[in-house]
Parts: C-alpha cells; sequence; structure tokens
C-alpha cells in the first residue's frame, strides 16, 4: 500500500509549491544553539499532557459553520469528502447493514458517533443538525467558555492585526490553545494518530458485524493529497483571512511534511494496535477477532518501519548521503521495544504503546523530513493520482 505512496511526492511538490507551507520562518523565536542540522527542528514547548487527542464532547463542539467564515478552502473540501457528508442518518434505516448486525449485538448504533459523527445531543427532545466527522473531530472541539476558539484568531489586546502579533502573544496564544485541547498540524505524530483512533476499528462487536478493522486502501499521504486536502495555496479572496503560517515556521516543505508523515503514520498504527491489545482480557490477546487484527496491524507495520530504516541507511538521498542508524534516531528503538511485546502482560503493553508514543513524538521533534530523502527514489513507483479527489484552490 504505501509504496506508491512517495511517489506523490511529485505532486506535492509541483502542486504546493507555492502553499502555505512554504512560508518563512521569521518570526520564530531562534533557539539557543541552532546548527544548520537541527535547524528545522521543532522548538515548540511540549505537548500539555492531558491534549493528546482532541476533546470530543458534544457540548464543546462549535461546529463547522463557525470555521467557514476564515477557512473557506477547507471548508469546501471538507464538505465535498466522506467526512462531510453527514453518514449516521442513513445507519438507522438499513437492517441488513453494519449498522443492523450491530444493533442486534448490541441494542444501538450509539458507538457509530465515536467516529461517523459527534455524540449525539438531546435538544428539547430533538437531535441536533448532524455535521458528520467534522473540523473539530481532527482539530479538538473548540466551542464552550474555555474553549480554543476564544483565542485562536485573536492576536493581541485592542485591534491587533495577525502581522504585528508579538512572538511572545504568539507563544501564549498557542499554548493556550493546546492546553484547551487544540491538536495542530504542527504535531504529525499526534495528527497522523488522531486518524487512526477512527481508522483503525479495534471493537470486537464491530468487526465481528462486518466491519473492517482497517480499510486496505486506506493511508495517510493520498488521503491528505485527495479528500482530506487543506494546505491551498495562499488566496485572500478565497480563503479570506486564514492562510497557514504553521509549518513554515518549521522551515519543512511539503515534500519534507510528507516524509515525515509516511513514517509516524506507522508509528501511529503500532500505537493503536498496542494500545487496543493492553485494552484485551489476557485470554483475547492471542485468541480473539480483535487480537488477530491488531497483531496483524502491528507485523504490517513494523515490516514497513523495518523496510524505511533499511533504506535510509543503506540507499543514498539524492546529494549521495546515507544515514547512519544514530541519525535514524529513535527508529529502531521502537522496533525494540515491541520485540519485548510478545507475550507481554497488560501493564507492559501499556507501557510499550506509551514508550512508542514518546519516541515517535521525539521522532518529530528531531526530523523536519531534510535528510529523509532516500525514502523519495526508493518508494517512488506505482502511483495512482490521489489529487484526482481534491478540489483545485
Ligand atoms: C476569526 C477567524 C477564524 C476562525 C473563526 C477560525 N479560524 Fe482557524 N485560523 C485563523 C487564522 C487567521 C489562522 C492562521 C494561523 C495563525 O496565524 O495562527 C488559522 C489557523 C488555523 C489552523 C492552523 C494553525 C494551527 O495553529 O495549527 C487550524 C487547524 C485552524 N485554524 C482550525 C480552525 C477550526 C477547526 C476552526 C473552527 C472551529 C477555526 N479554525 C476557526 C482564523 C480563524
Ligand atoms: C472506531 C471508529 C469507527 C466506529 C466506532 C465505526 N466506524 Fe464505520 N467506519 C469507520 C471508518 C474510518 C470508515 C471508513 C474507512 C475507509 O473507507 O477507509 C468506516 C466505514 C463504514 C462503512 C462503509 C463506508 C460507506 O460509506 O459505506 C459503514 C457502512 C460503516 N462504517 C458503518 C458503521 C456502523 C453501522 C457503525 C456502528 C455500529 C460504525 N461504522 C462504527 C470507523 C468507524
Ligand atoms: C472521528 C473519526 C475520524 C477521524 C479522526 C478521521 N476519520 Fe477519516 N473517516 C471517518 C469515517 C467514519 C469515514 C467513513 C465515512 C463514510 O464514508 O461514511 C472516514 C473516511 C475517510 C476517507 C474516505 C475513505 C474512502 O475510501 O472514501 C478518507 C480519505 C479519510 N477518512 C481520511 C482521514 C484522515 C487522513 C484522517 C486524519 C487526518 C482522518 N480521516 C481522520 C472517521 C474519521
Ligand atoms: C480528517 C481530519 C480533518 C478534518 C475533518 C479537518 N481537518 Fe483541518 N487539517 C487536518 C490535517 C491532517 C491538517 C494538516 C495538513 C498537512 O499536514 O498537510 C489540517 C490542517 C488544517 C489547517 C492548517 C493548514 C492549512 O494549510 O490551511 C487549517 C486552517 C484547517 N486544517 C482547518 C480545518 C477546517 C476549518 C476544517 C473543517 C471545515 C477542517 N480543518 C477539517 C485534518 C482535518
Amino acid at each position: 500500500m504505501p509504496r506508491r505512496v512517495l511517489g506523490t511526492l511529485l505532486f506535492l511538490m509541483v502542486c504546493l509549491k507555492a502553499g502555505v507551507l512554504l512560508l518563512s520562518a521569521d518570526d520564530r523565536p531562534e533557539p539557543a544553539q541552532q546548527t544548520p542540522q537541527n535547524a528545522a527542528v521543532d522548538r515548540s514547548p511540549p505537548l500539555p499532557a492531558g491534549t493528546v487527542l482532541p476533546r470530543t464532547d458534544r457540548s464543546d463542539f462549535a461546529g463547522p459553520d463557525v470555521c467557514r467564515n476564515c477557512h473557506r478552502s477547507e471548508y469546501i473540501a471538507w464538505l465535498h469528502s466522506s467526512h462531510g457528508r453527514s453518514p449516521m442518518n442513513r445507519f438507522e434505516t438499513d437492517p441488513d447493514s453494519i449498522a443492523g448486525m450491530y444493533r442486534q449485538l448490541t441494542g444501538n448504533t450509539e458507538q457509530c458517533r465515536r467516529c461517523h459523527a459527534p455524540p449525539a445531543e438531546e435538544r428539547a427532545g430533538r437531535r441536533q443538525v448532524e455535521f458528520g466527522t467534522s473540523c473539530e473531530s481532527c482539530h479538538g472541539a473548540a466551542g464552550g467558555e474555555s474553549g480554543w476558539l476564544n483565542r485562536h484568531a485573536v492576536y493581541g489586546r485592542g485591534i491587533v492585526r495577525r502581522e504585528q502579533e508579538t512572538a511572545e502573544h504568539r507563544q501564549q496564544r498557542i499554548a493556550f490553545c493546546e492546553q484547551a485541547g487544540m491538536l495542530r498540524a504542527e504535531r504529525q505524530y499526534d495528527v497522523a494518530r488522531n486518524c487512526y483512533r477512527c481508522h483503525i476499528v479495534t471493537d470486537a462487536r464491530l468487526i465481528e458485524s462486518g466491519h473492517p478493522a482497517e480499510f486496505d486502501d486506506f493511508s495517510l499521504i493520498p488521503a491528505l493529497l485527495g479528500q482530506v486536502r487543506h494546505n491551498f495555496h495562499l488566496d485572500r479572496r478565497r480563503n479570506a483571512v486564514s492562510p497557514t503560517l504553521d509549518a513554515s515556521r518549521r522551515r519543512q516543505t511539503p515534500v519534507m511534511r510528507a516524509r515525515v508523515y509516511f513514517i509516524v503514520e506507522q508509528l501511529a498504527r503500532i500505537h493503536v494496535a498496542l494500545s487496543a491489545l493492553a485494552a484485551l482480557p489476557d485470554t483475547a490477546r492471542v485468541d480473539s477477532i480483535t487480537g488477530d487484527e491488531m497483531r496483524a496491524i502491528l507485523e504490517d507495520a513494523a515490516g514497513q518501519l523495518e523496510e524505511f530504516i533499511e533504506v535510509l541507511t543503506s540507499e543514498p538521498d539524492a546529494s549521495g548521503r546515507v544515514l547512519s542508524a544514530g541519525q535514524i534516531r529513535p527508529l529502531p528503538e521502537v522496533l525494540h521495544v515491541l520485540t519485548e511485546c510478545d507475550d507481554a502482560t497488560a501493564a507492559d503493553l501499556t507501557a510499550a504503546a506509551d514508550r512508542i508514543r514518546h519516541l515517535s513524538r521525539q521522532f518529530v521533534q528531531d526530523h523536519s523530513g531534510d535528510r529523509l530523502g532516500a525514502l523519495d527514489t526508493a518508494f517512488l513507483e506505482d502511483l495512482d493520482d490521489p489529487i484526482g479527489t481534491a478540489l483545485a484552490p
């Protein structure tokens, strides 16, 4: 599956060249000891505890219409994607569907909402308008008194334009938003992990009802270039006030960014599968439908990671550079953690999952993608055109 993926880097290069991810890094405070090697490294503060995944309480959802005023292109793209097409409604009717089978097992379909829609909210006995998997499913619930929306686009006291915001204010604003549960694009591992919170199904009853644990043709980069495409060009007419400046602050080009996604995708799958295994009763780990599925995912993801490591440490990139094992840290350590997971207890598996998450974030901090070019040539063949479904900016 991901073999075809890196070839899409070409599309990234062509299509996103002038895009929002290429802006200058000027307004980020300079780190004390900057070297060319680490110039692109993320210097933002560590993610506060408790904000690993976005908040998902329905009462905290502001709804996509709120975002639309400032993020028109993203809104239109979302509206045309599977995520935007409010898929819950149709589940209520077909008795032979996954929903029907699941209802037989459990009595209701409320569980489907975890991924297919925000949690239901009854208002005076009536269901609220559904909006499917929305902006806030991916970026964190934004509304409410303490929600991140309150400070998301406020650049100082009084009337301060975005261009006038001080570095200090920006830092505080971003810290506030993250603490309030915003999942920002800069956190590439957590972004990928959040996709797989839904895109890997771990509930045995769901899988037994016919819901795939993982859809075969799903992978991150085609999705991010296709239906979920977001990084539109700077265009003030279309995207009135909100071209994004973040990735640029890390001096990360779209290609570098895609390489990082390519790797963290497998790290995210590993984390989800390990956590799911840890949550199973001891006997079910080796002998249950979820156990089987999760071990298959682990094996597949670890295999791919091994391949990446092999390529990065043996194949030269465009400038003839081959990386040492030390330079791709902490990927080998991830594999090492996995070797210790056979027959592990729930507590061990939980600890291993935590460790993987830690190492994965470390990877994103240490790697902007500039040195991972060997992946491009090794995985360049056999592509589809994932741009097909994307809206032109
Ligand atoms: C009042 C205008 C406004 C509204 C409303 C708004 N945004 Fe933004 N948003 C911006 C601007 C301007 C930026 C540009 C980034 C910056 O300068 O911080 C931005 C950046 C972003 C970013 C990327 C920046 C980052 O920190 O990762 C995300 C994600 C985002 N908005 C999501 C949303 C979502 C989801 C909603 C609705 C819940 C929303 N925004 C509502 C103006 C707005
Ligand atoms: C853990 C998250 C999760 C849960 C819970 C979940 N789904 Fe899904 N479901 C997904 C994802 C992700 C896809 C799409 C995957 C893809 O196409 O790559 C999907 C796809 C589907 C599809 C096929 C897509 C289509 O448009 O025809 C159906 C039908 C479906 N789900 C029904 C249900 C029903 C019914 C429930 C509850 C009983 C449910 N799902 C619960 C994540 C979930
Ligand atoms: C809150 C749960 C949730 C999250 C988070 C989520 N998805 Fe989905 N996604 C779904 C569901 C549910 C569907 C199936 C919708 C349908 O067709 O009914 C889906 C469908 C898709 C599809 C369409 C698949 C197809 O074959 O048509 C793509 C592409 C996709 N998601 C990509 C992503 C990416 C990339 C991310 C992370 C950036 C992500 N999703 C995060 C729940 C989620
Ligand atoms: C399926 C998950 C998903 C949904 C739904 C989603 N986003 Fe995003 N969003 C992402 C991802 C992933 C990125 C980072 C893209 C990248 O790294 O190239 C992102 C980046 C952004 C950015 C900053 C990047 C840019 O170039 O503009 C903004 C702004 C944004 N999203 C707003 C929104 C708004 C508004 C909505 C709803 C209309 C929305 N998003 C719905 C996953 C999602």
